[in-house]
């Protein structure tokens, strides 16, 4: 696995926190000896209005029980998962339920339901039910970090075919349970997110916890081995194994412009990019989220750029007469806040994606992962 960032330069950590590092650290390898890992736990979300609550549990009703069931219990139809496991809301708020309410996962019978994609509900709805399921659960939420789990991945795969293969399907397609090959599934999914539903399993569901049947390390190999089939269970494409320097920023530098029509002069649709992407239009495609969720997927070409970047610094390597497109996840307001930005600064060739990265998915345009490893636990998707 290689090392993408250095780290160096912005690294100001004390003695006194290395040393807290490693003791816990320690503290953390005697705690798995047993083969269960101590989780540290997570403030509980917001809590809902009593208006809140009642239309989030209408629209669950409305728009969710049908397959999920009445109760949120699961399996109600096209083999739903089950709405209501602790160990679902543990790991899983708000992201790995969000964005699967709200994208959709390609290629299952989940639709996305945000309006964004065509789908009935806001996002403040959307965020609501997210919240409304979690209460209703009785969860306590854990803290997971981004980091990629390291493993082996090919004694991950030997591991799965013994153990998992049987409901997930050889190929991670799903018989009766999840496809745990399906990409925008691997994209929503933090890697410690994965190896919790392995290791805690979901309660009240097929899905048994494998603490006690396997080691710390072969569920480990077994998390490494499914994000490994992040572009495909068959074949594994060559993956980028550090940030792309500025000398990859331009694509297509030979080509000409694209053409694309705003909408309220700033935003250009997913269908309209994809067009230009495919016909090799130059342009620099900026991705404004956090780094560590770029590596889990991101549109081919498109460069790390965080809304927190230091733009003074980050614009010596961005010429003006790029068509510069940008894009996030939420689904357009990290970019634009960014964006308006560069505008001020002379970036007039602008646009930024209106659906998003997970609404691009939604409508079945393609993204592709990158490999390596990230120091900083305390960075959260956005
Ligand atoms: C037509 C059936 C159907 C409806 C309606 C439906 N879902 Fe789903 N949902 C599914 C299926 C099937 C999956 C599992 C997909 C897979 O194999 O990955 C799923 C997965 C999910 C997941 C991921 C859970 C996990 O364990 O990772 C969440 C969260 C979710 N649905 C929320 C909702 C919400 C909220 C609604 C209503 C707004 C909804 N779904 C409506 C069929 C449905
Ligand atoms: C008896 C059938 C069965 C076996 C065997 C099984 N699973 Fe599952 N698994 C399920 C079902 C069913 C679910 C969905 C549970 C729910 O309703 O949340 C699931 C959920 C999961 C999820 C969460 C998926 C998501 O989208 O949220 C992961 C990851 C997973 N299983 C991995 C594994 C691995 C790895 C193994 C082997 C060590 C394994 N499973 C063995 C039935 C099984």
């Amino acid at each position: 696995m290689t090392r993408v960032f250095d780290r160096n330069k912005s690294n100001g950590m004390s003695i006194a926190s290395k040393v807290l590092g490693v003791v816990l650290t320690l503290f953390v390898f005697v705690c798995q000896a047993n083969g269960t890992r101590v989780y540290e736990k997570q403030s509980p979300p917001r809590e809902l209005t009593e208006d809140q609550a009642t239309r989030a549990e209408k629209n669950y009703q409305k728009y969710c029980s049908l397959c999920h069931g009445a109760n949120r219990e699961g399996y109600a139809n096209d083999h739903a998962p089950s709405l209501r496991s602790k160990s679902l809301f543990e790991s899983g708020v708000p992201h790995s339920i969000l964005r699967p309410m709200s994208y959709g996962r390609q290629g299952t019978a989940m639709a996305g339901y945000l309006e964004d994609v065509g789908g009935p509900l806001t996002l403040d709805e959307t965020w609501d039910l997210t919240y409304w399921l979690f209460w209703q659960s009785g969860a306590e939420r854990v803290k997971l970090s981004e980091n990629p789990v390291p493993g082996d991945v090919q004694k991950g795969e030997e591991i799965y075919q013994q153990n998992c293969a049987s409901c997930h399907g050889k190929e991670g397609q799903g018989i009766n349970a999840p496809a745990l090959g399906n990409q925008s599934a691997l994209t929503h999914n933090k890697d410690e997110f994965i190896r919790y539903a392995i290791e805690k399993g979901r309660d009240g569901t097929p899905m048994q916890s494998f603490a006690d049947k396997l080691s710390v390390q072969d569920i480990d190999d077994l998390t490494a081995f499914i994000r490994s089939r992040s572009n495909g269970w068959e074949m594994e494409k060559p993956m980028l194994s550090a940030i792309p320097g500025p000398e990859k920023y331009v694509l297509n530098p030979d080509s000409e412009d694209p053409d694309f029509e705003l909408t309220d002069d700033i935003y250009v649709s997913s269908e309209d990019l994809f067009k230009a992407i495919k016909a090799n239009k130059k342009m620099i495609l900026l991705d404004t989220r956090v780094p560590s969720v770029w590596q889990r997927g991101h549109i081919e070409g498109a460069i790390p750029f965080p809304y927190y970047t230091d733009l003074d610094d980050k614009i010596k390597d961005l010429p003006k007469d790029v068509y510069l497109v940008g894009y996030c996840s939420c689904p357009r307001a990290a970019t634009e806040y960014i964006f308006r930005k560069l505008r001020a600064r002379g970036y007039e060739k602008s646009a930024v994606l209106y659906e998003g990265i997970f609404g691009w998915m939604n409508m079945g345009y393609p993204v592709t992962r990158a490999e390596g490893q990230f120091d900083d636990p305390d960075i959260a998707g956005h």
